[in-house]
């Protein structure tokens, strides 16, 4: 990134609102430039001045004015940042968010922004264990949000748990982190595949397998935070499709390797993580099977190597990763696949291990290279997986 990172700081209203006086502080120092947007309800616990101040900007606090606006409207504060960062979060903010009601100037620019957004939830204890909020929350991970958990501890109000708003250093080092890469990656076409395929049997019947797509929409999300063109060629799966990443839906191997293979000429960087079945049933049956009680046997059919032929055919320059799950022997069985599919990069899953896996929101993964150098990440977020993997990504095309 050339110049400061640009930040868009929202304040909403919790009694950790006067902490981001000291964010601002925190930000400024690193040398970045904070345009701070106060919610009115967080006029309550800090003033537009101290922010305006600290800042040296003004306060961006309500979207509508009636003469002309001083400060700027929603989209062009939208353009202007390179990451929003929202800190203390509410859990009415955090709903807001996750609902898309555009309500106030944050909520507005929240969906007009299309660059990485990181999230740090303050509030009440139970408030932050509720099931709308949880379920909130997720859904704005499973979007590519960044969330920095609340910590346990004391509260203001006299409660005890987990609800107080994250350390501050923890918080600018993710919004410098997250507006720094923001731009890492901009005007490269990232292919990425997720998800596993369903192989019909009949119209109602498919064989598939338990992948969820997690981690290669995580990727997706991840690689558009970075200002890529990402295409995400998504087997079935019940996540909602990341924002700034163009899905294209298919079910089966088959037509997973179709629009795979269309969108792949121009793509710079490919990332397999779907799940392909390896086999297909012979013959998908035009009319619902019946079954009388006896045993009756199926016959599959090999399914294409949709990774392998990508890598035999890649044009040059173009940087290709693959995904393994397995589950014994996982790194002599990943670095003998890695050659024998030809791809640069090879991330191997012990599908068993523990906090790794299908449904799993975390990962333990090695990362194999073309020198078959093996690289033992400790267990994390599939959503740091992801980053990490952009990094090393992001490395090698340097390094060509
Ligand atoms: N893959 C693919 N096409 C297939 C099967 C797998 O492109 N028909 C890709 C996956 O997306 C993944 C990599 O190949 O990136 C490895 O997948 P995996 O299922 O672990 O490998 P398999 O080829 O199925 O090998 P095996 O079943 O022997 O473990």
């Amino acid at each position: 990134m050339n110049g400061s990172p640009r930040i868009l700081l929202g304040v909403t209203g919790g009694i950790a609102a006067y902490k981001a006086a000291e964010l601002v502080r925190a930000l400024v120092k690193e040398g970045a430039e904070v345009q701070v947007i106060l919610t009115p309800r967080a006029e309550e616990f800090v003033t537009p001045l101290t922010l305006a101040t600290l800042s040296g900007r003004p306060v961006a606090r309500t979207e509508f004015t009636p003469e002309p606006s001083p400060t700027i409207g929603h989209i062009e504060l939208a353009r202007w940042g390179h990451a929003l960062v929202v800190a203390p979060a509410t859990a009415n903010e955090i709903a807001r968010f996750a609902h898309g009601q555009a309500d106030d100037l944050l909520t507005t620019v929240y969906l007009a922004f299309a660059g990485p957004v990181v999230v740090a939830p303050a509030m009440n204890p139970k408030m932050w264990d509720h099931p709308e909020t949880r379920e909130n929350v997720e859904r704005l991970r499973a979007r590519g949000v960044a969330i920095v958990d609340p910590e346990e501890g004391y509260m203001a109000c006299g409660d005890e748990g987990a609800g107080r708003l994250a350390a501050l250093q923890t918080i600018a080092a993710e919004a410098l982190w997250a507006a720094r890469r923001s731009t890492s990656l901009l005007g490269v076409k990232v292919l990425v595949s997720a998800g596993p395929t369903h192989e019909p049997l009949d119209p109602v019947r498919f064989l598939g397998n338990r992948s969820s797509g997690k981690m290669g929409f995580a990727i997706a999300a991840a690689a558009a935070a970075r200002g890529a063109e990402v295409v995400l060629v998504a087997g079935p799966s019940r996540l909602a499709p990341p924002f700034g990443v163009r899905t294209v839906p298919v079910t089966t191997a088959a037509a997973m390797q179709a629009a795979l293979e269309r969108e792949a000429a121009d793509a710079k960087v490919i990332v397999m993580a779907a799940a392909v079945a390896d086999h297909r049933p012979a013959d998908a049956a035009p009319r619902k099977l019946e079954h009388k009680g006896e045993s009756w046997a199926l016959e599959l059919v090999p399914t294409p190597d949709i990774l392998a032929g990508l890598a035999a055919r890649r044009p040059a320059g173009q940087l290709i990763v693959g995904f393994a799950a397995e589950t014994h022997d996982a790194l002599a069985r990943g670095r003998a696949k890695r050659e024998r599919k030809g791809c640069d990069l090879l991330v191997v899953n012990d599908v068993t291990a523990e906090g790794a896996g299908f449904e799993a929101d975390t990962n333990v993964v090695t990362l194999i290279g073309r020198d078959g150098a093996a690289d033992a990440w400790p267990r994390m977020s599939k959503r740091q997986v992801a980053e990490r993997l952009l990094d090393r990504i992001e490395a090698e095309r340097r390094s060509r």
